[in-house]
């Protein structure tokens, strides 16, 4: 009894020393099995067939972000993604020859957090044994027509930083998973090669170009994506077979219907042998038009593997099934895009190239989705706006040393949902994007609050002052604000986020007679005031008293403040009673053009020292109605544009106009007609021309709804050709009714010609040697149908869906009428000969748009000028010498500890200005005044890799493609003379951790 006992235990302790023996080994061969280690050897005899199970999980679109996670509103969309990594990671637990990737990290964060710890290690121990592959990444799978890059950036390197953190260095993504985005830009691709990524998978091409490129096995090459960046911006692309579904007929998943798989031989239903056959055949058929013995297959779809067992049940089957009967000639087995793309590049073969981008993706015939381009046009704004007030709250809270704070995590995390691919392309449903809407003015309330607390410390002269409070105005765009609305006297601060000295005409709006205004000097700047036009003031759900705006000119600091004291006076002066009055000229100007209206209500511009006139117009189209019963019947929608028989029709004039003029701006005030206005404004010393123009409500008594555009017409011969930017970066040359890879044939004429414009739009006249550009303050579509002639679609109201999945019109109301949207367009005319000038004056512009002075305000109380300056610095920078015109400071945001991370960039293109185009050499500890500098390390773009670990795979490039300039990487040079410097080439993005300190 005794001995069997002993027996017994001694039988536990072996089995238990076994157990911890193997854990472990698990423990140790889990460190070192994720990434390309973790993949299966491929057989280079057989066709090897890639199966990734893989679940697409929208960051909104039906349903709110929450909707989609908790999985309510079920009854909209079946969709709960706590369910789906809940039960992914059930399902990899039960059989170690599963594998699964995750993209969306905003999703993943949020399940992660709601995990107890056993759940963590377990899920970490997946990824580190590249069984779950965690790729893309980023907080959303992001729009790339929409985007601004350095939103990109910002919400990729978050979701990157996110999974450093929690499952470490084998969560690193190294692939791009870009498989529903509507059109793919070259820039993306370039972040990507930047952020280290070895490949890209994507779904959404031409469906003339998919043709072409299976046809000719080239829907696998080298994206060079920069010409400036060269090898630096190379990467390597996959466009998938079927977009990301699985074959017709194998969606396991409990959102399909599709048969399972039945093996038991005495089943009536037993269709194993003919299923297989039907696999084994498509296999046979994807691998005709692609180059090597593998495929890849995807096995998911929108919100798939909510319970997934069911999915892999029958994929272990497909799998087993599959070697069992046609082994001879086909291997399959789990895959990720990772262990694909690595049997690519050991295939030892030479790809094509591409060197233009993937806009405008047409679905069909009739389908170019080159709507959402315009879609939402207030949201898209309100989202520039939170980049823009979301660097100032990153910097002010390195420079104030607000280190941790979960105000502006929350707000970095809202700016990653509205990268969104149905965020900020407008495509989501109406209560969606009120949603996002609700989450990023929560945002801009965190920021507020960091933003006040920095500059109040900044600007204090000593400690024992008490705090002055700076508030935002955030109705600005509407010439709205309470504080300057409501006190007498009240100084404005200005924070310049720019890394150069911004100058810029200070608006605000206000309701007294006359104003005084003071500058740090203490010495009284000219001031106008001018009439809020009618238009403006009658914006529904406005609120305020003010029928004026001071406008003053001033110049503020880079990565600084300047503060205004304004005066309320009692009497009008003579002067500023006849700056409100309409002036009785027929034309305003100043030393390069005059501006005026010609008898069709269109603003003419006419420059003095050029042989260049320019005509804005206002049109609009009219939707295709369409009931989406076949492809000729679509409907213009959210997603496409589609004019109703390619019609431009033009704006009848019905309206009226003024003139004002006064010291500091000239205004024509222009009514086109009920729902058309704009103010065009000639500044005294200012190259450009301002649009500043308001759309809506839109008419939609004919049921059909209109998309208003404008159009610049000149008297340039631009050939055909445009140039667009890519997600505000680098430039693009468009030609008109062609693609450069493939014979386009259009059938939409019109929808066919559209880009993004996300910044910037413009043509040139190679003869008399003039470039005409457009800078807008938000992502909009745009063209040039005509020669001299750029197109720009401000606004859209559509009355019928595009069936495209969102299931709503476009019709967008606020305060009981149709949406009314604002925005501005700047005008630049300048000689090509003079390429820095023109390059450095569009640049100027671009990042006054993107990054504008912030405008804090404090009402006076009884504080006077003289008080005020006593006890706070009025002005005021954190830079400590000046930068080269061509260096930005693109990122300073608290990073962890002790830690800030910087990115610097080099803002021009190899030939694109000059000298400016030249590289450009910082020195780290010359940049900020109360910085101390401790240590520098370089990472990769997104923060997550240190640059001499960034390794990225090589391929070779077809023999008969001119190859670049090997990319040189210079590392940190410390000179002689104690000097951290380091070099910017064209078009370069420098990231650093830095260990700082506040001195
Ligand atoms: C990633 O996380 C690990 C563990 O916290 C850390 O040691 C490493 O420095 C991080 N990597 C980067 C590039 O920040
Ligand atoms: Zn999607």
């Amino acid at each position: 009894m005794f001995k069997r006992v002993l027996y017994l235990l001694l039988l536990l302790l072996f089995t238990l020393l076994c157990e911890a023996a193997i854990l472990r080994d698990s423990e140790q061969s889990s460190s070192k099995t994720c990434g390309y280690e973790s993949c299966i050897k491929v057989d280079p005899n057989k066709l090897n067939v890639h199966i990734v199970p893989h679940s697409h999980d929208d960051v909104g679109w039906l349903k709110t972000v929450d909707q989609y996670y908790y999985g309510s509103r079920s009854l909209t969309q079946k969709a709960g993604v706590q369910y789906i990594i809940d039960s992914v990671i059930e399902a990899l637990r039960r059989d170690p020859a599963r594998k699964f990737i995750y993209v969306e990290t905003a999703f993943l964060w949020k399940w992660w957090q709601r995990q107890d710890e056993k759940t963590k290690e377990e899920v970490k121990q997946l990824v580190n044994e590249g069984r779950l592959e965690i790729i893309g990444g980023a907080w959303s799978m992001n729009d790339e027509a929409t985007t601004h890059y350095q939103s990109i950036i910002d919400h990729s390197t978050w979701g990157f930083r996110r999974l450093n953190d929690t499952l470490g260095e084998c969560a690193r993504p190294k692939i791009g998973w870009q498989i529903d985005p509507f059109g793919h830009s070259r820039e993306q691709a370039s972040l990507f090669a930047q952020f280290g990524f070895d490949g890209m998978f994507f779904g959404r091409l031409d469906f003339q170009d998919k043709y072409k490129r299976l046809k000719e096995k080239t829907a696998e090459f080298l994206w060079k994506a920069s010409s400036s960046l060269g090898e630096k911006a190379y990467l390597f692309s996959v466009a998938l077979f079927n977009n990301y579904s699985p074959p017709p007929g194998f969606c396991f998943d409990v959102l399909c219907s599709d048969d399972p798989l039945i093996d038991d031989p005495g089943s009536p239903d037993n269709n194993i042998e003919a299923r297989i056959k039907v696999f084994y055949n498509y296999t046979m058929y994807q691998s005709r038009f692609y180059q090597t013995n593998n495929i890849i297959i995807t096995m998911g779809g929108d919100f798939t593997y909510q319970q997934s067992e069911m999915y892999f049940m029958n994929l272990d089957k497909l799998i087993r099934y599959t070697n069992k009967i046609y082994g001879s000639e086909v291997n399959v087995f789990y895959s990720t895009p990772s262990c694909y793309l690595k049997s690519l590049n050991e295939a030892q073969i030479s790809w094509p190239s591409k060197s233009d981008d993937f806009f405008p993706y047409s679905s069909d015939p009739h389908a170019f989705w080159t709507g959402f381009f315009t879609s939402r046009p207030t949201l898209k704004f309100f989202e520039r706006m939170g980049n823009n007030f979301l660097q100032i709250t990153k910097q002010l809270s390195v420079l104030s040393s607000q280190m941790d704070s979960e105000g502006l995590i929350h707000f970095k995390e809202a700016m990653g949902v509205m990268q969104h691919h149905d965020a900020v392309t407008g495509t989501e449903k109406q209560h969606v994007a009120a949603d996002y809407a609700r989450l990023l003015s929560a945002s801009f309330a965190y920021g507020t609050e960091i933003v006040s607390k920095a500059v109040s410390q900044m600007v204090k002269k000593n400690p024992q002052i008490p705090d002055a409070e700076f508030h935002s105005c955030l109705l600005l765009n509407i010439s709205s604000c309470v504080i300057t609305e409501s006190s007498g006297n009240f100084v404005v601060t200005l924070y310049n986020p720019a890394s150069q000295p911004t100058s810029t005409y200070i608006r605000v709006p206000v309701t007294g007679n006359a104003y005084n205004v003071s500058d740090n000097s203490g010495s009284e700047i000219v001031t106008q005031l001018l009439p809020v036009p009618q238009f403006v003031r009658q914006t529904p759900g406005r609120n305020s008293n003010s029928t004026k705006e001071l406008v003053f000119f001033a110049e503020i600091p880079p990565l600084g403040y300047r503060s205004f004291y304004v005066t309320e006076l009692g009497e009008l002066t003579a002067e500023e009673g006849e700056e409100m009055k309409p002036a009785s000229v027929s034309a305003i100007e100043n030393d390069l053009y005059t501006v005026s209206v010609n008898q069709a209500g269109n603003v003419v511009v006419k420059w003095k020292n050029m042989t260049l006139q320019v005509t804005q117009s206002f049109h609009y189209y009219e939707g295709m109605k369409g009931n989406n019963t076949a492809f000729a019947y679509r409907a213009s929608g959210a997603y496409i544009f589609r004019p109703k028989e390619s019609n431009v029709y033009n704006v009848s004039y019905s309206g009226s106009y003024k003139f004002y003029t006064g010291p500091v701006v000239n205004e024509l005030h222009l009514t086109v007609n009920s729902y058309i206005s704009q103010v065009v404004r000639v500044y005294k010393e200012e190259q450009k021309v301002e649009f500043d123009w308001v759309v809506g409500p839109i008419p939609i008594q004919d049921s059909i709804g209109r998309e208003i555009i404008t159009k610049y017409s000149s008297n340039l011969q631009s050939d055909g050709t445009f140039y667009t930017d890519s997600n505000g970066r680098e430039m693009i040359k468009r030609r008109r009714n062609y693609r450069p890879s493939w014979n386009v044939t259009l059938e939409e004429p019109i929808a066919g010609n559209y880009y993004p414009v996300t910044a910037k739009i413009y043509l040139e006249d190679v003869e008399k040697k003039v470039r005409v550009s457009l800078l807008n303050d938000r992502a909009q579509g745009g063209t040039s149908m005509l020669d001299g002639e750029l197109e720009v679609m401000l606004h859209r109201r559509l009355l019928n869906d595009d069936a495209f999945g969102v299931g709503e019109a476009l019709n967008e109301t606020a305060f009981g009428y149709g949406l009314v949207a604002r925005g501005s367009h700047s005008l630049i005319a300048g000689r090509i000969q003079d390429l820095a000038g023109v390059a450095l004056q569009e640049k100027t512009e671009a990042i006054s748009l993107a990054l504008r002075p912030w405008y804090l305000f404090t009402p006076a109380g009884g504080v006077t000028f003289h008080q005020w300056k006593a006890r706070y610095f009025m002005k005021g920078s954190s830079l400590k010498s000046k930068l080269s015109k061509n260096v930005h400071i693109l990122t300073l945001e608290p990073w962890k500890d002790d830690t800030i991370l910087l990115r610097l960039e080099h803002l021009f293109e190899k030939d694109e200005a000059g000298a400016l185009s030249q590289s450009a050499t910082v020195n780290l500890l010359d940049l900020f005044a109360n910085i101390e500098i401790i240590s520098v390390r370089e990472t990769s773009l997104g923060g997550n890799q240190w640059i001499e670990q960034m390794k990225r795979l090589q391929w070779q490039i077809d023999s008969n493609e001119v190859d670049d300039q090997p990319y040189t990487f210079t590392s940190i040079n410390k000179t002689e003379e104690g000097a951290m410097e380091v070099v910017l080439n064209s078009m370069e993005i420098r990231t650093f951790i830095m260990t700082v300190k506040h001195t």
